[in-house]
């Protein structure tokens, strides 16, 4: 068994955070990533990270947009904490070397994003991702802190007490990707879960194959709920064969876009009077369906974004990466034509639910970074906002792990922070079928440490032994089913069939996973065995945003229902979570916060 004070699980950019930050504070910490770190999928944000640096902006600034942003559901604690850390964060990047795009001056430039009110996102060109992660992995080289890279951590090892709060995680089970071993890693003060976002639950993604919700099924399994997981946000700009991202940056620096009559359709049909291009995601994304629902769109699939007009010399400053993209994914070459672009899933606004410091429900167990649920995004994250995001909040994770004395969360969680009981649809089946090697909590009230981690590590490896011996089909018909529904019924517009239907077919998934066995016997880079164990995740994920979305029965941000046309403060100023509960999901509320540190944020009309 391996041991440290702190496991971070994924080494992208809120995992290396937190375990630069745990590190600072005295920890050993380690990372265990199924990937290289820099091959993480932070490697391929675009854009920009969003920090209140100019003179004329401000931390409350900052504050206010993101609330507008999220649809009223953020929480303010958890959003006045990132508007003021996300400027020490962009100055510490700074000063670790991050090779920051620059004005003529020496200043760090900064570009409007959508839904800013002002230009706030400071960039590095349009790989800002890629010089992010390659930033902090010199530091924690620099560091000689320990990556177990290539490891794929199979579960979470926490005691099964039945009362959820009062468990306890105590470790991790990893497998080796290289050479097949199973092992028990035991953590003293913390596990963080930093695995990234489910993109891969959906078949148009701007999402790195790598990204299936790992970390969230996990968490969800051994008790924590997963909190506002209907919000899944879909970016306005992505290459229509592959799903590839466009940056928002492109419109940030002046791009228009143009529907299949040429008109500036975000002004010609109102969409977005004052903002236009530059409305929240939720908005444009809409806008660009209507249009192609409606006639106007290219092929019946897709609008055009132009960014001619801004001049070979400016896009080769600030976009180069954009030209590639669209040259190599595309064929088009954006100094002399417009590209195609059209909405793909590209984040999961909700996650594991946390407070303020990254702590869940369970003791020792941690999420951060697009994982998370802190809830800092509400109903629809502002672009530019989840990088700050990363960093802010994997640092609290990894500090508050490796035991800093920190203030006392403001945000409640697990289940006595619940305010209200919901339903699912009782025409529907969800949660577990079969159920035999169902991973959860480990075995018996373990409450040594070294036991409960042992007991992981059997389970894990009965499970793994199951799917290499068993006779049956392969994962990745069941894991197309998944896509197809979801992209298929829960998307942009979401009609109550639809999602009915959708939970239907996640639940014969479920079913047809019970039959799933790997084809390939090796124990080395057996990549069959890993997707397979990946698709249970996938399957866990896309049940949970799919209940939220028939169960929330408002329009607000990102969640649009055709039979609620209105934002209903009255009855759905809450969150959502959804409990496992031992294979029986349980649904319930507990409420926004939007009382700041001296101010209270009023629900108002959102408009751009
Ligand atoms: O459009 C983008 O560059 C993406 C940025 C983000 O999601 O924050």
């Amino acid at each position: 068994m391996y041991e440290h004070d702190v496991l971070v699980v994924g080494a992208g950019g809120a995992g290396l955070r937190a375990a630069i930050a745990a590190h600072e504070e005295g920890a050993d910490v380690a990372l265990v990533s199924k990937l290289h770190p820099v091959r993480s999928h932070t490697g391929a944000a675009e854009g920009g990270i969003n920090a209140a640096l100019h003179p004329e902006d401000s931390w409350e600034l900052h504050a206010y947009d993101t609330i507008k942003g999220s649809d009223y559901l953020g929480d303010a604690p958890a959003v006045e904490t990132f508007a003021q850390d996300a400027r020490d964060e962009v100055i510490q990047l700074e000063h670790w070397g991050m090779p920051f795009s620059r004005e003529e001056d020496g200043r760090v430039s900064q570009r409007p994003f959508g839904g800013l009110s002002h230009p706030r996102t400071t960039y590095a060109g349009a790989e800002t991702g890629h010089h992010l992660l390659h930033t902090m992995y010199e530091q924690v080289v620099k560091r000689g802190i320990e990556v177990y890279e290539e490891w794929y951590v199979l579960d979470v090892a926490v005691t099964d007490h039945d009362d959820v709060e009062d468990r306890s995680c105590h470790g991790i089970v990893a497998y080796d990707i290289a050479s097949g071993e199973i092992e028990g890693f035991r953590a003293h003060d913390g596990v963080i879960l930093a695995t990234g976002g489910p993109g891969q639950v959906y078949d148009h993604t701007t999402n790195a194959v790598a990204n299936t919700g790992d970390g969230y099924a996990m968490a969800y399994r051994a008790g924590v709920p997963m909190e506002d997981m209907e919000f899944v946000q879909f970016h306005p700009t992505t290459l229509p064969s592959t799903g590839v991202l466009i940056s928002e940056g492109v419109r940030g620096e002046g791009g228009i876009l143009y529907n299949d009559e040429e008109e500036r359709f975000m002004f010609e049909y109102g969409y977005a009077n004052n903002e236009g291009e530059l409305a929240s995601r939720d908005v444009v994304s809409r806008a660009e369906l209507t249009e192609v629902n409606e006639g106007r769109g290219i092929e019946d699939e897709y609008v055009h974004l132009d960014m001619r007009h801004l001049g070979e010399e400016r896009i080769l400053d600030r976009l180069e990466n954009i030209l590639h993209l669209a040259e190599d994914f595309e064929g088009v070459d954006g100094l002399d034509e417009p590209m195609p672009v059209k909405p793909g899933q590209h984040y999961q606004m909700g996650g594991v639910e946390c407070d303020e410091n990254g702590h869940t429900c369970i003791d020792g167990l941690y999420a951060a970074g697009e994982t998370a649920c802190v809830s800092l995004h509400g109903a629809n994250r502002l672009g530019g906002n989840a990088l700050p995001e990363l960093l802010v909040y994997g640092a609290r994770a990894g500090r508050h792990a490796a035991g800093a004395d920190m203030k006392a969360a403001e945000v409640a969680t697990g289940p006595s922070a619940r305010s209200e009981d919901g339903g699912i649809d009782d025409s529907i089946s969800v949660g577990a079928v079969g159920g035999s090697s169902e991973p959860t909590a480990a075995d018996g009230a373990a409450v040594e440490a070294e036991t409960v981690v042992d007991a992981a590590v059997q389970r894990q490896e009965r499970r793994v032994e199951e799917l290499l011996e068993a006779e049956g089909i392969n994962h990745a018909h069941v894991r197309d089913d998944i896509q197809e529904t979801m992209t298929e019924n829960v998307n942009v517009f979401r009609r109550e069939e639809n999602l009915k239907e959708a939970l239907e077919d996640i639940h014969e998934a479920r079913q047809r996973y019970q039959h799933v066995a790997v084809s390939d016997p090796s124990r080395t880079y057996n990549t069959d065995l890993i997707h397979t164990i990946e698709t249970r995740n996938i399957l866990d994920v896309a049940e949970a945003i799919t209940v939220g979305a028939l169960a929330r029965e408002e329009f607000r941000g990102a969640h649009w229902r055709e039979q609620y046309q209105f934002r209903d403060d009255e009855n759905w100023l809450k969150h959502t979570l959804l409990a496992w509960n031992e294979g029986s999901p349980e649904l319930y509320y507990k409420p926004v916060i939007l009382e700041g540190e001296d101010k209270a944020y009023e629900p108002k009309e959102r408009s751009y």
